[in-house]
């Protein structure tokens, strides 16, 4: 949704931004010509690749107004401190999350996004140490049944969580589940034929969940969203763009708190908690890709943006 991320930001010579999600760079570059040699953009990615890449791309084109940080976004604050050492909070322009996994990621033939390749059971983006969480292969063979049951419920809303969970414990037990291809083997072997044949695939939700539970992606925005508020001047927004339900309920709850004075529970006659909006929401409803984005990028269909702006 680059063109709604442009026109929504609005970004001028010589302001900064921060792009916590750089993957191919497009938004990254797409901001730093608009703001010139007299601006930059900070861009995160867990992923070393895309910061290899972006690294090459940004040399052949002449680009050194974007700042490349291989690290998790949740740790915005501390990296934009250690950038602008002698700046206070409140000097961005604007902020962007477009979440999720690249294309590249998600067809790199190395590596465990997709249930279509056989690669090693790896779904993480970054380094572990990046990460902070456990690796996919240690979630699906040292994880409790109930503990997975969880996971694929919570973070997948997988209706056969429980048959699959204890299909997974079953299988463990005589060997590894080592590679993506023994993950979907191991779930065909727990679903009904009806949800083999459906029009998803069946591996999709546990896919997503494991994913989701490897990147701690929930945690990550959680964390993340106060700190881009604190980092914003006035005036400047911050734009979301998610994939699924979890996270943009996540987003739609936190800019919605940010977005109004009193949270006091409904019935307290006066206001007892003090909270102030730091928040303004720009659109009420979440933005959706054009028929035209969707027609050049189908797995764009799932977007959803939201915008607000700081007070
Ligand atoms: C959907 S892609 C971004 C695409 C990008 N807007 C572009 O123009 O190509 C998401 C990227 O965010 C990275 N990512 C996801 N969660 C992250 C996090 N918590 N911290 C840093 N990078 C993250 C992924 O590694 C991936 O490269």
């Amino acid at each position: 949704m680059l063109k709604e991320v442009l026109e929504y930001l609005d970004p001028q010579a010589g302001q900064n931004f921060i792009d916590c999600t750089l993957g191919g760079a497009g938004y990254s570059m797409a901001i730093a010509k608009k703001i010139g040699k007299g601006g930059r953009v900070l861009s995160f990615d867990m992923d070393k690749m895309a910061i290899n890449n972006a690294t090459r791309i940004f040399e052949e084109e002449n680009i050194n107004n974007i700042t490349l940080i291989n690290d998790n976004f949740r740790n915005l604050s501390k990296n934009a401190k250690d950038f602008f050492p002698d700046k206070e909070e409140g000097i961005f322009d604007g902020i962007v999350f477009d979440l999720g996994l690249s294309s590249a990621q998600l067809e790199d033939r190395d590596r465990g996004f997709s249930f279509k390749l056989d690669a090693p059971l790896d779904m993480s983006f970054g380094n572990t140490d990046i990460l902070g969480g456990d690796s996919t292969e240690k979630i699906v063979n040292s994880y409790g049944q109930d503990e997975l049951v969880k996971i694929f419920k919570d973070y997948g809303e997988e209706k056969f969580a429980r048959k699959i969970a204890e299909k997974i414990v079953e299988k463990r037990k005589e060997n590894k589940i080592k590679t993506t291809l023994d993950l979907v083997g191991t779930i065909e072997g727990a679903v009904p034929a009806s949800y083999r044949r459906g029009k998803i695939h069946f591996a999709t939700k546990v896919f997503q969940a494991l994913r989701i539970a490897t990147n701690q992606e929930l945690q990550n925005i959680e964390e993340a969203l106060p700190q881009s508020v604190n980092l914003l001047r006035p005036g400047g927004r911050i734009i979301v763009i998610s994939y699924h339900s979890l996270e943009d309920r996540i987003v739609k709850r936190f800019f919605k708190k940010e977005s109004i004075d009193c949270i006091c529970p409904p019935s307290f006659p006066v206001c007892a908690c003090g909270h102030k909006a730091k928040l303004e929401m720009i659109s009420k409803k979440p933005l959706t890709p054009s028929d035209e984005e969707l027609k050049g990028n189908p797995r764009s269909r799932s977007a959803k943006m939201r915008i607000v702006e700081k007070k």
